[in-house]
């Protein structure tokens, strides 16, 4: 059993990213994803459509990882799907489209937590990444998530803190809305934010206990300070854009890293892993990359691929669930909300 080679096809479609690859062991062999532009000219993800837009892509995704990993479905051991959490009408596309094929090819089921997957991701064997060794931080940061989790091994996670209201990318993205620009802002906020000055606008950073985090108090603050400064002068964005931006990352920067400080100093665990689509701001990177040499910690960044959502990170889970021999039944649902550890 120990050297057996197995191919595990996964499934993800979560939210607006149409995703499927397919991993031998913990290699990937391939992860295709479709992203859904239709979103951007409503300036945030419509579920319905998102909805639709799966039930078109899942078919040609899921052919394009087979073909590009060059495997024939036979070949497969076991299909792995993301179960929760995200948007229903878009988790119902992928769970039914794993259930059947599974059934007709006669293969184990693997249901998979899309939050572990973010933190997992950093166990997909890559050259260029390095894995945590456990215990580790994952400070996990997407559109729909901020969450500190205490990963002790592979499936005993515990959350340590979370967002009150609005997740680290919709306070990238709401407040890029309000400078003017398209969905989803975040990696323009940080295009910007790289030619201008942090310090150039103080934001008030919010008062939450705990490990928890709030943004919805900064997003309201940005807002009232960019109507204030038009009203002096209408060309205030235009002229301060880049200033602006950097002062708002650096803002959502510090909220992150002292909630880490106080984690480390909680747990006295010094190893960070981040994961989600947040970690590819270059603000993040460069803060936990300087925190080596201030506090000793140790970090981990993945794979740029690995940090948006994407498939591969839902077939390391099902590679290491199928290790377990951890399947799902055929009559497994969706969840649209569905915590680590529930
Ligand atoms: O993990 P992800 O692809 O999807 C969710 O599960 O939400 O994360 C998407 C989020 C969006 O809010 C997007 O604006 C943000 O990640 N994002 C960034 C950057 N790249 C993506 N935010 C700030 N800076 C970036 N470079
Ligand atoms: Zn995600």
């Amino acid at each position: 059993m120990e050297n057996e080679t197995i191919y595990i096809l996964a499934i993800e479609s979560s939210c607006d990213d149409t995703s499927a690859a397919v991993l031998c062991n913990k290699k990937k062999l391939s992860n295709v994803v479709a992203t859904q532009q239709i979103h951007e000219e409503y300036g945030g993800v419509v579920p319905e459509l998102a909805s639709r837009a799966h039930q078109q892509n899942i078919v040609p995704v899921v052919h394009q990882a087979l073909s590009k990993a060059n495997i024939d479905k036979k070949q497969l051991s076991a299909i792995a799907f993301t179960r929760g959490p995200g948007l229903m009408g878009s988790l119902l596309v992928g769970t039914s489209f794993a259930k059947s094929l599974a059934m007709g090819l006669s293969i184990p089921l693997i249901e998979v937590n899309h939050m572990q997957a973010h933190i997992l991701a950093h166990f997909i064997e890559e050259e260029s990444m390095t894995k945590p060794g456990f215990p580790f931080l994952a400070l996990t940061i997407s559109g729909g998530h901020t969450q500190i989790v205490l990963v002790k091994d592979y499936f005993d996670m515990e959350i340590l803190g979370e967002t009150l209201d609005d997740a680290v990318g919709e306070a990238f993205d709401k407040s890029a809305k309000i400078l003017g620009l398209p969905y989803p802002g975040g990696p323009l906020v940080d295009k910007h934010a790289q030619l201008g000055n942090p310090k150039a606008f103080p934001f008030t950073k919010p008062k939450v206990d705990g490990l928890n985090f709030s943004f919805s108090g900064l997003k309201t603050g940005i807002l009232y300070f960019v109507q204030r400064e038009t009203k002096k002068n209408p060309e205030f964005i235009s002229e301060n854009l880049n200033d602006i931006c950097a002062s708002i990352q650096h803002s959502i920067i510090q909220i992150l890293m002292d909630k880490l400080k106080k984690a480390v100093k909680q747990t006295g665990v010094k190893q960070i892993a981040i994961a989600g689509g947040v970690s590819a701001n270059s603000g993040i990177r460069k803060a936990l990359k300087e925190s080596e040499e201030l506090y000793g910690w140790t970090t981990y960044i993945p794979k740029f691929e690995y940090c948006t959502d994407n498939a591969a990170m839902i077939g390391i889970v099902g590679y290491l669930k199928f290790k377990e021999a951890h399947f799902s039944e055929q009559n497994i649902s969706a969840k649209a909300r569905y915590t680590i550890g529930s």
